[in-house]
C-alpha cells in the first residue's frame, strides 16, 4: 500500500459569546427542559459582529499547525456551510492569514458531512502524491444563517471551528487516516436547505421570498435519515478497514443531536462511554462538529496513542460519510 495522511496536530476555536438555553427561552417560545431533553444541548457559542467563519477557521487551523510544528503546508481545505462570501471561497483567505500564500486552497460544501468529505479529499491528495502536507478545517458561523425567530433551528446550531494537520506517512503509523465511505442522495435536498440567494433563485428572475435566505430543516425526517445513514456508512467503512465494532475505541459522530448519537451508537453496538460528545457545551456546529469534538477530546486527554477512531456524519444534500483513523501521540500545546 502507498502513503496515506497521518494526523500531526489538532486545533479548535470557539467564539467567546455563550448563549444558554435559559437565555434563548427569554426571547423564544422554548425552554431549557425542551432543548436538553430533545437534543442534549445546554449552551452554544455564537459569533458577534466582527467575527466570522474565516476568523474561526484561521484560529483552529493555526493551532493545529502549531501543534504539528509546521510552518508551511501544500494544501488547505475548509469545509463550511457558512463561507464568508458566496465568492470567492473562504480557504484562500484563511491560508493567506495563516502565512500560507501559494498553498492550494479551496472550500468543500457538504453541510454537516463536510469535514469527512474534506478529510477524504486531503487524504486522497496526499496518497496520490500531489500534496505532502495539509490542513483540513471545519468552520461555521452557523448562527448567521438562522432565522432568529425559528426556535427549532436556533436551539440546535452553534458556531465554531476545528482542524487537523496532516502529513504524508504510512498506514501502520499511529495517526494514520485509513479508509472512507461517502455518499449522497440529492432527492432529499429540500430537507436541509437555504432556498434563496443562489443561482437557482436568481436565474428565476424573482427576488428571494421573505425568509428564503434563512436555513430551513425538516427535523423529523432528517433525524431518521441521520440515524440510518450514519449507522450504514459506519458499518461500510469498518468493513473496509477490517475492524470489528468491539475494536473501535472512540466513536466520534457528527454532533447533530444527543439522541441521534445514542441511537447510532446503539445500532452499532458501541457503549455510550466510547461515544465522544461535546454537544452539551457547543450544540450542533455542522461541518465543525467532528474536528471540534476531536480537539476537545484530545485536550481532555481522552484520545490515546494508537486508539482506533471511527468518524461518521450525515448532513444536507443529503450527504453522509465515515472514516477510520488511529490517534497519534501529540505534543501538549
Ligand atoms: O446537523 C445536520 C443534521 N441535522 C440533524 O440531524 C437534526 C435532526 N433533527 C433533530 O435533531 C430533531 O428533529 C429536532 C431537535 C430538530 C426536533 O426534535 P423532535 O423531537 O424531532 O421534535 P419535533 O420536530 O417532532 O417537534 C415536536 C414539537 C413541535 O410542536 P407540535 O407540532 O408538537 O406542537 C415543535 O414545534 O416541538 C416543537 N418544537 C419546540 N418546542 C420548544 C420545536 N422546536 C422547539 C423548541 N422548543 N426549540
Amino acid at each position: 500500500m502507498g502513503p496515506t495522511a497521518v494526523v500531526t496536530g489538532v486545533g479548535g476555536a470557539l467564539p467567546p459569546r455563550v448563549v444558554t438555553n435559559h437565555e434563548l427561552a427569554q426571547r423564544l417560545d422554548t425552554s431549557d427542559e425542551w432543548i436538553r431533553t430533545r437534543t442534549g444541548i445546554r449552551q452554544r457559542h455564537v459569533v458577534e459582529a466582527g467575527t466570522s467563519t474565516g476568523d474561526l477557521a484561521t484560529e483552529a487551523g493555526s493551532r493545529a499547525m502549531k501543534q504539528a510544528g509546521l510552518d508551511s503546508v501544500d494544501l488547505v481545505v475548509v469545509a463550511t456551510t457558512t463561507p464568508d462570501r458566496l465568492c470567492p471561497a473562504t480557504a484562500p483567505t484563511v491560508a493567506s492569514r495563516m502565512g500560507l500564500v501559494g498553498a492550494s486552497a479551496f472550500d468543500v460544501s457538504a453541510v454537516c458531512s463536510g469535514f469527512v468529505y474534506a478529510l477524504q479529499t486531503a487524504t486522497t491528495a496526499i496518497a496520490a502524491g500531489t500534496a505532502e502536507s495539509a490542513v483540513v478545517i471545519g468552520a461555521e458561523s452557523f448562527s448567521t444563517l438562522l432565522d432568529p425567530e425559528d426556535r427549532s433551528t436556533v436551539a440546535i446550531f452553534g458556531d465554531g471551528a476545528g482542524a487537523l494537520a496532516l502529513r504524508a506517512g504510512d498506514r501502520s503509523e499511529d495517526g494514520a487516516v485509513l479508509d472512507f465511505d461517502t455518499g449522497s442522495d440529492g432527492s432529499l435536498r429540500d430537507l436541509i436547505t437555504v432556498p434563496g440567494g443562489g443561482a437557482e433563485q436568481r436565474a428565476s428572475g424573482r427576488p428571494p421570498a421573505i425568509g428564503d435566505t434563512y436555513f430551513r430543516m425538516e427535523g423529523q425526517p432528517v433525524f431518521k435519515h441521520a440515524v440510518r445513514q450514519m449507522s450504514e456508512t459506519s458499518l461500510k467503512v469498518l468493513g473496509t478497514s477490517g475492524w470489528a465494532v468491539e475494536e473501535v475505541d472512540w466513536f466520534v459522530g457528527h454532533q447533530a443531536n444527543m439522541r441521534i448519537l445514542r441511537a447510532v451508537a446503539g445500532r452499532l453496538g458501541i457503549d455510550s462511554d466510547r461515544a465522544v460528545s461535546n454537544i452539551e457545551r457547543v450544540g450542533n456546529t455542522a461541518a465543525a462538529s467532528i474536528p471540534l469534538a476531536l480537539s476537545d477530546s484530545a485536550a481532555e486527554g481522552r484520545l490515546g496513542r494508537g486508539d482506533r477512531v471511527l468518524l461518521a456524519a450525515f448532513g444536507g444534500g443529503a450527504t453522509w460519510g465515515a472514516a477510520t483513523l488511529t490517534w497519534p501521540e501529540l505534543p501538549p500545546l
